[in-house]
């Protein structure tokens, strides 16, 4: 058996054994921390923790490893609850495109965009996309990640949407964190169907749906509604057909416009409705009304120069927030999710605590890991971060851009 204690921490964060799956409202602004603490864990499992002046429940000092904690926090790791971390290539000669004057939508409308790393997904073997997406998420763990949700969404073919949930279930097998597969054959219109949608809605109903739910390949389904996309009709049917294979929705909507895809994703049971740059008064009512959990993905407003969610909007109607990364090649490159904390803070006004647990509680709710991930609890194994020496908290959202993590046990 491996014992590790940790001693001398100087913050113990979101540690305790009634800690709420779920924060709304001012809830958000809570964050229980124990000064001058210890944390035992045996096999990753939490066996105890609390003050040092209480440090107990050690019976068998033999073999523990200690790890000094002095002036360091230790926090349960990030769960990132929306990205893209299959795909063959980067696409910066948009985001010069970008800089010279043209829109992600623009782009898009030539043939770049999701388009373009579906085109190049389709010439990459599922040996090599494992690589360099194993890879990645190595160097997320290294930034605080300890979950985290991969979606398809850029093979747009039968064979290539098939070839991306593969390599996601072979990530969920061999990488050392817990990860959960989303379908997204709905991430944009191929261009043989540009001008026949229902074909492709019927290619995805029909083809990939049944193969997917028979090869167990994803846990939710997702659908990019807005204009240029799918329209909410569209979304509409392929979530209901995803249902009856028991995928949950989990959606990209209102990222450039209000289409009235919250509402309609709430209908459907939607886990989350995620992006939110955009919102109206309906929007609010509706998720007020559910236990949909709106997340909103600051790395793409910051990238693509566009609106921020309006976090504070939805946490003066008592409204839980999550954030993710939505690391991907167009919209949103980084996937560090300390970066994300400093924008949430920076760009949205969310107090430190209020995003942090919308990195980590929040988060790890809306990619169904509530029972495992975004706190401390005794006999859980969460995945647990060790800062660096800081001097508190905040420190990390304000000193953007640096690594402040010392070590993450996973
Ligand atoms: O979440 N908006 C749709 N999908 C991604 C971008 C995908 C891409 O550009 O490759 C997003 O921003
Ligand atoms: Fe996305």
């Amino acid at each position: 058996m491996k014992k590790l204690l940790i001693k001398n921490i100087k913050g113990l964060v979101q540690a305790g054994e009634d800690l709420p799956t779920i924060l709304r409202g001012k809830e958000m602004k809570s964050l229980a921390m124990i000064e001058n603490a210890f944390l035992a864990l045996e096999d990753g499992e939490v066996v105890s923790y609390g003050k040092m002046d209480d440090l107990s429940g050690i019976d068998d000092w033999r073999e523990l490893e200690i790890i000094d904690g002095e002036g360091r926090y230790v926090l349960p790791a990030f769960c990132d609850a929306h990205t893209h971390t299959v795909f063959a290539r980067s696409r910066e000669e948009e985001f010069v495109d970008r800089i010279n004057g043209l829109s992600y939508e623009e782009i898009a409308l030539k043939g770049g965009g999701i388009l373009n790393s579906a085109r190049r997904l389709s010439e990459l073997s599922e040996d090599d996309l494992f690589a360099a997406a194993m890879q990645r998420i190595e160097r997320f763990i290294s930034y605080g990640t300890g979950a985290i949700e991969i979606k398809s969404g850029y093979g747009l073919s039968l064979e290539s949407e098939i070839k991306m949930l593969r390599v996601i279930k072979r990530l969920k097998r061999e990488a050392p964190i817990s990860i959960k597969a989303t379908f997204l054959g709905a991430h944009a219109f191929p261009i043989e169907f540009k001008n026949d949608h229902a074909k492709y809605i019927d290619l995805i109903i029909n083809e990939m749906l049944p193969k997917i739910a028979e090869d167990g390949l994803a846990d939710y389904i997702d659908c990019f509604c807005e204009r240029n996309y799918f329209s909410v009709d569209e979304m509409d049917r392929i979530l209901r057909a995803g249902k009856k294979y028991g995928l949950i929705p989990k959606v990209h909507v209102n990222q450039f416009s209000v289409l009235g895809g919250v509402k309609k994703a709430i209908e459907l049971g939607a886990l989350s409705v995620d992006h939110l740059e955009e919102i109206s008064e309906e929007d609010i009512e509706a998720l007020k009304e559910s236990d949909c959990i709106p997340t909103i993905l600051p790395g793409c407003s910051h990238f693509l120069g566009i609106p921020f969610g309006n976090a504070r909007r939805l946490i003066e109607n008592d409204l839980p927030v999550a954030l993710a990364s939505d690391f991907n090649r167009g919209s949103s490159p980084s996937g560090n999710l300390q970066f994300i904390w400093s924008l949430a803070c920076v760009k949205m006004k969310m107090t430190a605590e209020e995003a942090f647990n919308a990195l980590t509680i929040n988060a790890a709710f809306a990619m169904g890991l509530s029972d495992s991930h975004g706190r401390i609890a005794l006999g859980r194994c969460s995945p647990i971060i060790i800062t660096k020496e800081i001097p508190s908290l905040s420190y990390i959202p304000y000193a953007f851009g640096d690594q402040h993590i010392e070590r993450i046990l996973v």
